[in-house]
């Protein structure tokens, strides 16, 4: 039998001033890190996604992350830090490029992959010497780690497989029950999860591509390799562990569609059209320059808008929300546009493929 549990929310705000440290010592942050030290896990917010967090140096403590997640043993997790001085804890040894990407992304969505200390936990790692380390740039975050005093190990809030949270109530959605509780901090701003690259390689190699681009990367430390599995149409196993499974899915059957602009409209209504023809519930992930034309479309039930194509710092951030709005709609059948794999685009467009589960069309 499972065990359910009472999942308390506790509600922040953390649009004031000093918010770091006026959170450390309001009482919902206080009695979140005092669970957290006892050993149970809490989502909190992050400028990526919600995160459920657990001390990652208690084994026992990160066993109840796999629990609630429902998530595979052999997929390591993150450790978040509020403080630079808490990353020797954890990591023993830190590169001189790893110290110059953290001079200029901490705190950020960057998650540097270093050689381990025994202090982590061993489930955190899966067995792995290596640990990914980042420094979340978000109050809620930084101010729940420090009152915690111990570095949090902390994968999305999302039920294995489903797409990450981009707010309290997708927590819920997946978690309520499962967790000791959630810090609701209001929805998080970049919207994917963050970059994770392998400092123990030389060049370093981007695993996940995310919040911080390539080319960001590459201005700091110069040449920086990619995990060879994200080329469009690989067929690599992904280095990252995390990275072999379907994630961030829908529920409905979903369809990349990519090629130009007016051929990608003519093939997406003419599998529109079949999927009506088959009885199904159809749903169109469209952007800002093609929603008006989908919402004309008697073949398309459900059109949502993840933003403008010229803006993809808008369609990171709503992407998650989005998917989990056609499953709100029980929609059967989904198609997308696709975007540019420049900046922020690679990891929009590998998050599209995974929650397409590397179904795409050339039109
Ligand atoms: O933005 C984020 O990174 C969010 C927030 C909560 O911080 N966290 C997150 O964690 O996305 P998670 O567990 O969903 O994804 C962690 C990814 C997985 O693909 C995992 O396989 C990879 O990082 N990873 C973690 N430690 C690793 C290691 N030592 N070596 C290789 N890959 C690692
Ligand atoms: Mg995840």
């Amino acid at each position: 039998m499972e065990q359910k549990v009472v999942t308390k929310v506790w509600t922040v705000d953390n649009d004031v001033e000093n918010a770091v440290e006026n959170l450390q010592s309001c009482t919902q942050i206080v009695d979140a890190a005092r669970l957290l030290r006892a050993g149970a896990v809490v989502a909190f917010p992050t400028e990526t996604v919600y995160g459920l967090g657990a001390n990652a140096l208690s084994n026992d403590a990160v066993e109840k992350i796999f629990a609630a997640k429902g998530r595979p043993s052999d997929n390591p997790l993150i450790v978040h830090i509020a403080r630079r001085e808490q990353l020797s804890t954890v990591a023993a040894e830190v590169p001189a490029k790893a110290e110059r990407l953290m001079e200029a992304f901490w705190p950020g969505p960057l998650t540097m992959i270093l050689p381990r200390t025994d202090k982590v936990a061993s489930l955190v790692t899966a067995g792995l010497d290596s640990v990914g380390v980042r420094m979340p740039d978000h109050p809620v975050a930084l101010a729940l780690i420090a009152e915690a005093g111990v570095p949090i190990a902390a994968p999305s809030a999302n039920r294995s497989g489903r797409p990450s949270p981009t707010t309290a109530a997708h927590v819920l959605a997946d978690l309520e029950g499962r967790v000791a509780g959630v810090v609701d901090g209001g929805a998080t701003g970049v919207g994917v999860e963050s970059t994770v690259i392998d400092m123990t390689v030389e060049p370093p190699m981007v695993l996940r591509p995310g919040g911080i681009t390539r080319e960001q990367l590459e201005e700091v430390i110069g040449q920086v390799a990619l995990d060879p599995s994200f080329a469009a149409g690989a067929t690599e196993t992904p280095r990252a562990p995390g990275m072999k499974y379907t994630h961030y899915a829908p529920e409905g059957e979903m369809w990349l569609v990519s090629g130009e602009a007016g051929r990608v409209r003519e093939k997406m209504a003419a599998m529109l059209r079949e999927a009506k023809q088959h009885g199904r519930k159809t749903g169109v992930l469209a952007t800002a320059e093609t929603f008006d034309y989908w919402q004309g479309q008697p073949d398309a039930d459900i059109v949502l808008c993840v933003g403008s194509r010229a803006a993809l710092g808008e369609v990171a951030q709503q992407l998650y929300a989005v998917l989990r709005e056609f499953d709100a709609h029980q929609v059967q059948f989904i198609v997308s546009e696709t975007f540019s794999r420049d900046g922020l685009g690679m990891a929009v467009m590998n998050r599209l493929e995974k929650a397409a589960g590397g179904r795409i069309q050339q039109a």
